[in-house]
Formats: C-alpha cells, structure tokens, sequence
C-alpha cells in the first residue's frame, strides 16, 4: 500500500480580487469582490495529494479566529490529515493578499501571522507524523529553524525530503544537504545559483544545483512545463498541455502535491513530474488554488 505523505509548512486564508490589469504603484483600481479562499503553499500542496487520493500528514499552525478554522476544515474536507496543525490563541492566522489580472496571472504578498510561530519544537512535537511515511513536502512560508528541523527529522526517518524554495530565500548549506528533489520555478533557480537562466544550459543548472549538494531538481517553466535535472543526467524537458489560464494561483503548489503523491507511489522522477505538469494545468483552468484542485475522475475527463 501507498505510504503516507508529510507536509510541514504554511496555511494562509487567500482574499483575493479580480482586476482587469494591475495597479501601479500609487493607483486605485476597482476589483471583483471579495473572495477568501483556502490557500498557503503547504496546505495547497496537502490538497492537492490528497484531493488524488494520498493520505496526507500536515503540519502547521493557524490563529484561533475564522480564517484558521476555515483552512483546517477546508484540508480537512480535502481529506488531509489536520491533528498536526497547531491552533495558536496568541496569533492571527496567516494571510496572503492576491490580485489576478485577465491573463489569470497573480501578485502576491503574504502575511506570515501564526506561520511565522512554527518552530522546531512543532516539528519535534509532531515527529510521529514521519512514522511510516515515504514523502516529506517543505516550503519556505514558515521559519527557516522549522523547515531544516523538519528536514533533518525527514532525512533521518528515511523520507524522500523534496523541498520548494518558494518564496526564495537564501538557506542554510545543511537544508539543501538534507534534500533529495529541490523544485524551483525558473526566478528561483535563478536566484539559488546566481546565474541568468538565458545565459546557461540546462545540463549547467542540474549540474551546479547537484554540487550544492542536492542530486535532482524540478524547475517549473509556467505555462512550458517543466524541466527535470538529476545531477550530469541529460536534463529531461516535460511539455505542459495548452490550457486557457483563469488563474494561476497556487498551480505550482498543485504541481508539488501531485509530484510528491506519485513519488510516495514509486513513480520515477520523470514519470512524477509528467503527471504533475498536467495537475498543475488543470488548475490553471479554475479559480483560487485548493478550489481548483482535480480529483482522480476530474483529471481523467480533462482533456487537455
Ligand atoms: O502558491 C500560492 C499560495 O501562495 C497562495 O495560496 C498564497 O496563500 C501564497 O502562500
Ligand atoms: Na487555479
């Protein structure tokens, strides 16, 4: 039987507002109303596996106020598993405030809130949801101490540890030492190597990020697909099906919940992500990011 997946990281509730275009810098624009949805880069990427069928751990913290309640029922409706979500009397829950333009490109700011409290005594706290698992999910929305306690504690239990450097941040050497598959889109591949991608082949990236000491990437090429690269392997080029956007918030977390999920079922890195790019597509076509989350018969009728 297929292994348990864990996710520890963020939960953040999305208000979020349609916009023809979006602002300059000192100009009002008039808006949709008002939607808050379920979101945050963990709990998406918890959705997503679960929503396909994983049975999935996440471990987190949310506010005691609506917004927490509502995304710890939303992962749970999911079918996530939530006893690993913290309920924090002393902070709000995180927030993350998005625009999407026509295209159904977004800008985002977060608002770390209770996110910023998870600590490496949670991951300790909650060291039994690594028991029997296969597949650990990292982000960087919650503090660097949690995500290379959680890293560490994954490598240790013997779980395949793929980590998002969304949104980037330089990171401790001992994070990337304690990754099997780093997935990064292409700003944050980027950024990690110091590099203009334009300037560089592909087999140079795979082979830079495997002497930072993690043997394989995924590199997300929105609308493109993706790119995987383990180490001095020919890098391999995954297409995406042509979808029209409504939005793409959130697609890359969709994208990682669904490489993890198939990782954990014994998939092959090239295999995974072939999957992936489609999930990640068909959450393009919908609104908000869990709410545009496929199930197994959604995805089988997505004829993209
Ligand atoms: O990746 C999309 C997510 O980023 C949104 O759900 C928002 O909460 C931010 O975390
Ligand atoms: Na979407």
């Amino acid at each position: 039987s297929v292994k348990p997946l864990v996710i520890v990281g963020s939960l953040n509730a999305d208000l979020v507002v349609q916009t023809e275009r979006f602002p300059r810098a000192g100009e009002t624009l008039h808006g949709s109303p008002l939607r808050i949805l379920p979101g945050g880069k963990s709990s998406n990427q918890a959705a997503a596996a679960a929503r396909l069928g994983g049975e999935v751990r996440l471990v987190g913290a949310v506010g005691d106020d609506d917004n927490g309640r509502m995304l710890v029922a939303a992962a749970r409706e999911s079918g996530v598993d939530t006893r690993g979500v913290a309920l924090r009397s002393d902070s709000v829950t995180g927030t993350a405030v998005i625009t999407v333009d026509a295209q159904g490109e977004n800008t985002i700011v977060i608002s770390a809130g209770a996110n910023g409290t998870l600590s490496a005594a949670d991951v300790e706290a909650n060291r039994v949801s690594f028991d029997g698992a296969s597949v650990l999910g990292l982000c960087l929305e919650v503090g660097i101490d949690a995500v290379l306690a959680a890293a560490r504690a994954g490598r240790e239990a013997g779980l395949t540890v793929l980590t998002n450097l969304s949104p980037y941040a330089a990171v401790p050497d001992d994070l990337l030492l304690a990754t099997d598959v780093v997935l990064l889109n292409e700003h944050e591949a980027a950024q990690l190597l110091g590099v203009d991608l334009d300037a560089v082949e592909w087999s140079d990236v795979g082979a830079a990020i495997a002497r930072l000491g993690v043997p394989h990437a995924v590199i997300t090429t929105g609308s493109a697909g993706c790119v995987v690269l383990s180490g001095d392997d020919s890098p391999v080029t995954v297409p995406s099906p042509r979808v029209g956007a409504v939005d793409t918030t959130g697609c890359g977390d969709a994208f990682m919940g669904a490489l993890a999920l198939r990782l954990a079922e014994g998939d092959a890195l090239v295999a995974a992500a072939t999957f992936a790019v489609r999930v990640g597509s068909f959450a393009a076509t919908r609104h908000g990011a869990q709410s545009s989350y496929p199930t197994p018969a959604e995805l089988e009728t997505f004829s993209a």
